[in-house]
């Protein structure tokens, strides 16, 4: 698995999907551009994801709000005062860790220590091992399992109760090591605020300080009832809206699973008060179904339901995706009551109610969200559709099974050869096709070299224009998975590749 996400990381970059930022300043860390196909495929999942929930709901409108937002937003919202991570310090190296992570990373290396002595059982007894009978009789296994899951209880207590002299505790108990440099000098726990701060106005002493959002859900809320109004929206509706957020992450890792700008994709869905839970379950079967329908791979997902709620949810769960490194949350939907609302009603002085006139009252409306990260569906895609394949003759070859729907590219046109008319018959089709569809043009290199080109980058279909074509009309589709050719003509191209990439 960690091989494979490496082939991710590196092929993003050298296929034109993801650089990282200002690259010849040597970069910025957690920070990412997405390059000439990256932009075209996270094009396309923000556009599956908003016809999917905008166009195809009669009850959901779109919204585009500011990232900079009035500053007492946060306060209303709780970020001022509650989105924060636990930090610690290494006194000798100066280098600064989120401490919640130090400890899972521990506990991490007891489950590897774990899983590596039922692999060496497996190799020492082969086939008449069993495996469920080993984990429950093997004293170091479950020693290190225990470990584990008392350590993880403990820590997720101690943030619960924000006792930060209990997670420092913990890491001294364990005696955790600066990952670099070995040292266990640690300096106490502090809370940070992951918010971005920046200021609005140039002369210093008036400048208001504003944050960079760190979701695009308040701009929803504070816009609710403007939106309600003039778009007469009856309950229940929906209002979406994709954009980047910010947060000032300390533990950035994974490329672009956890980034310090990124995009959100969000809907918030007022309900009558009372109906929340029947609509969070509906919610979570769209969203769900919404995933299944790329055709990834069902047993890639898997619903983990939130024991431990925030103070404003009284429901709560995350789609989880197997990413290259183990099952993470790739979007959430949360039960989020009346809270943002309310807040808002209290920080702002302005009512923002619903009159309802079934049943002749007016009311502060309840709110199931979902929220999906735009760059985490993108590295779902692109993992699970990064494969090495054996061919028949033995050779490899690179592929991007990209679902057509979202390829970045749909179509390459390529001449057989570069002269005899057929580089002049493949332009004419760019000019026909390039109205619906992104195509793209290769001459150069023999024609297998290009087909594995386009494999690379994820394009479903080649169209090859060769010496024939110019007597029948009639061009060569190839398939990108099966690698299937069939003879179609010129004039029902734009029929057959329209069927497979609507979205
Ligand atoms: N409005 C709710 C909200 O923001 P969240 O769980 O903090 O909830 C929602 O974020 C989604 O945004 C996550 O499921 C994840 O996909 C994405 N996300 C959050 N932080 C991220 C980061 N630092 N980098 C990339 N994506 C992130």
């Amino acid at each position: 698995k960690e091989e494979h996400f490496k082939k991710v990381v590196s092929h993003a970059k050298e296929y034109g999907f993801i650089f990282g930022s200002s690259e010849i300043y040597d970069g910025l860390n957690a920070v990412y551009d997405y390059a000439q196909n990256g932009v075209l495929l996270k094009n396309n999942i923000r556009e599956y994801w908003w016809k999917s929930m905008v166009q195809m709901h009669q009850n959901i409108v779109g919204l585009d709000a500011a990232i900079l937002m009035h500053p007492t937003t946060w306060k209303a919202s709780g970020h001022v005062d509650a989105f924060n991570d636990p930090l610690i310090d290494n006194k000798d190296s100066k280098k600064r860790y989120r401490a919640d992570v130090l400890v899972e990373d521990y506990a991490e290396k007891l489950h590897q220590k774990a899983l590596k002595e039922i692999e060496k059982a497996k190799k020492r007894f082969g086939d008449a091992f069993d495996e469920a009978q080993f984990v429950e009789t093997n004293e170091r296994v479950i020693r290190y399992r225990t470990q584990q899951k008392e350590i993880v209880q403990r820590l997720a207590k101690s943030l619960e109760k924000e006792d930060l002299a209990d997670v420092k505790a913990l890491i001294e108990e364990l005696e955790i090591a600066d990952p670099l440099t070995g040292s266990k000098n640690w300096t106490d726990v502090k809370q940070f605020n992951l918010m971005f701060g920046t200021k609005l106005g140039a002369s210093a002493d008036k400048a208001t300080d504003l944050y960079l959002r760190p979701e695009t859900a308040q701009g929803i809320f504070v816009n609710f009832l403007n939106v309600q109004k003039t778009g007469r929206m009856k309950i229940p509706f929906g209002i979406a809206q994709t954009g980047k957020a910010f947060r000032n992450e300390i533990v950035a890792r994974q490329f672009i699973f956890r980034m310090r700008e990124f995009e959100q994709m969000e809907m918030q869905y007022f309900v009558r008060p009372g109906d929340e839970l029947k609509w969070y379950e509906y919610w979570k079967e769209v969203r769900y179904n919404w995933h299944l329908s790329l055709g990834l791979g069902k047993e890639n997902y898997r619903f983990h339901d939130h024991e431990k709620l925030a103070h404003y949810a009284n429901a709560a769960t995350d789609i989880e995706f197997d990413f290259p490194f183990g099952f993470k949350e790739l979007e959430g939907i949360h039960s989020r009551t009346d809270f943002d609302l309310k807040a808002h009603e209290e920080f702002s002085g302005k009512k923002l109610q619903f009159f309802d006139p079934e049943l002749n009252k007016s009311y502060v409306p309840y709110v199931i969200e979902t929220s999906i990260g735009l760059d985490r569906m993108f590295l779902a895609v692109f993992s699970r559709a990064l494969e090495e394949e054996t061919l028949e003759d033995g050779s490899t070859r690179l592929v991007l099974k990209i679902p057509a729907v979202i390829a970045p590219t749909k179509a390459a046109v390529l001449p057989l050869i570069k002269k005899d008319g057929l580089p002049e018959i493949a332009e004419k089709i760019i000019e026909e096709l390039q109205w619906d569809f992104q195509v793209s043009y290769d001459e150069k290199d023999a024609i297998g070299k290009r087909y594995r080109r386009q494999d690379a980058i994820g394009t479903p279909f080649c169209i090859t224009v060769d010496h024939d074509t110019k007597t029948d009309n009639k061009v060569t589709i190839r398939h990108r998975d099966s690698m299937n050719q069939e003879r179609v003509a010129i004039e029902n191209l734009s029929e057959i590749i329209g069927k497979q990439v609507a979205i």
